[in-house]
């Protein structure tokens, strides 16, 4: 059974204006296909084949390029699909915005550190909300493919998570990082971020 490319849940042109439907084709059918092909290539015939994605990531042998590099890549894009949505209005659970409350003071404290961690992850990576057993939540942000269920990161389950490499924002944003990272905030799917709290809290 090798990795397959998940269906995206909205058409390409369902993010708009936040991210536009050309960079959301290419960063899908391009980016996230090649993940998944060189994962696939990567773990054929090895000890790794036939594993979820979670358990090759939180056993990751570091030194496994082409595993951490394409499996981080497989799995992160997965998760960023997931965590977006056209719907407006969608909100943090009770629990999971109490845990927000808890760790940051309030929301619009959690979105600027989260906004900060996004901002200034030099070059390629992403920001990350993650949850920890018993349902703490945490931001931090990782370099390249490299994501919090790693065992050099770690850091709890990535419950959210925002790409910062320039193939996700460029056609639109060119250097304006900051720009997408706010518009980022408008197409949230809370409900979903939600429910990977309560599942890995
Ligand atoms: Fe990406």
């Amino acid at each position: 059974m090798s990795f397959t490319l998940p269906q995206l849940p909205y058409a390409y042109e369902a993010l708009e204006p936040s991210i536009d439907a050309r960079t959301m084709e290419i960063h899908y059918t391009k980016h996230h296909k090649a993940y998944t092909d060189n994962l696939n290539n990567a773990i054929a015939g090895t000890p790794l084949e036939g594993k979820s994605i979670e358990d090759i990531l939180l056993h990751l042998d570091t030194e496994n390029k082409a595993v951490r590099n394409n499996g981080g890549g497989y799995y992160n894009h997965n998760l960023f699909w997931e965590i977006l949505t056209p719907k407006k209005g969608t909100a943090p659970s009770e629990e999971l915005a109490k845990a927000i409350d808890e760790a940051f003071g309030s929301f619009e404290a959690f979105k600027t550190a989260f906004s900060k961690a996004a901002a200034t992850q030099f070059g390629s990576g992403w920001a990350w909300l993650t949850v920890q057993k018993g349902g703490k939540v945490a931001v931090l942000s990782t370099a390249n493919q490299d994501n919090p269920l790693m065992p050099h990161v770690g850091g709890g389950t990535p419950i959210l998570g925002l790409d910062v490499w320039e193939h996700a924002y460029y056609l639109n944003y060119q250097n304006r990082r900051a720009d997408y990272i706010e518009a980022f905030f408008a197409i949230i799917n809370w409900e979903k971020v939600s429910q990977l709290y309560h599942q890995h809290a």
